[in-house]
């Protein structure tokens, strides 16, 4: 079945919040992770025209690319290393205005200039991160990180 997705909003929020309920009831339709991952991505970039827009999930002690939209990227992190491995050992979001000034972040590609990454955790353990790049320098605040919280809140996993 062909899904449309709606976009609409004057701002950030604004599309978030036509965003949100979509998603919502497109993954709770299906039980498989990686389709319900390969929608979410497709949609955020798809809304927001970000850089890259994907997961990687935790296997065997390191994280491993998943569904994606955007460049080729890197496919193996290691707990604690750049951006998505330091989300994954904090258990936190990571807002980063300027990747250049983030101690070890890891540069898929030189045009990534900012970015968020939100870990998914279930039964208090991460399983997988949600990490969004731009090409934009300060492109995301706690707008992003409250609305992709509650997005990755939701993701049946
Ligand atoms: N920059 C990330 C690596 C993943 S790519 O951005 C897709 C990091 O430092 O963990």
């Amino acid at each position: 079945m062909a899904e449309n997705l709606i976009i609409n909003g004057e701002n950030k929020r604004e599309l978030y919040e036509t965003l949100l309920p979509q998603l919502q009831s497109l993954t709770a339709g299906e039980t498989d992770v990686v389709a319900n991952m390969a929608n979410v991505a497709a949609a955020l970039k798809q809304t927001f025209d970000f850089f890259w827009v994907g997961f990687y999930v935790v296997k065997e002690e390191m994280l491993v690319l998943a569904p994606f939209q955007g460049p080729l990227a890197c496919t193996r992190i290691r707990y604690g290393k750049g951006v998505c491995g330091t989300a994954w050992k904090d258990a936190q979001t990571i807002i980063v205005p300027d990747v250049e000034q983030f101690p070890g972040h890891i540069a898929c590609s030189s045009d990534s200039r900012s970015e968020i990454v939100v870990p998914i955790v279930r039964d208090g353990k991460v399983v997988a991160v949600l990490d969004i790049d731009s090409d934009k320098l300060n492109e995301f605040d706690k707008t992003d990180a409250e609305y992709l919280e509650r997005l990755c809140a939701i993701l049946p996993f």
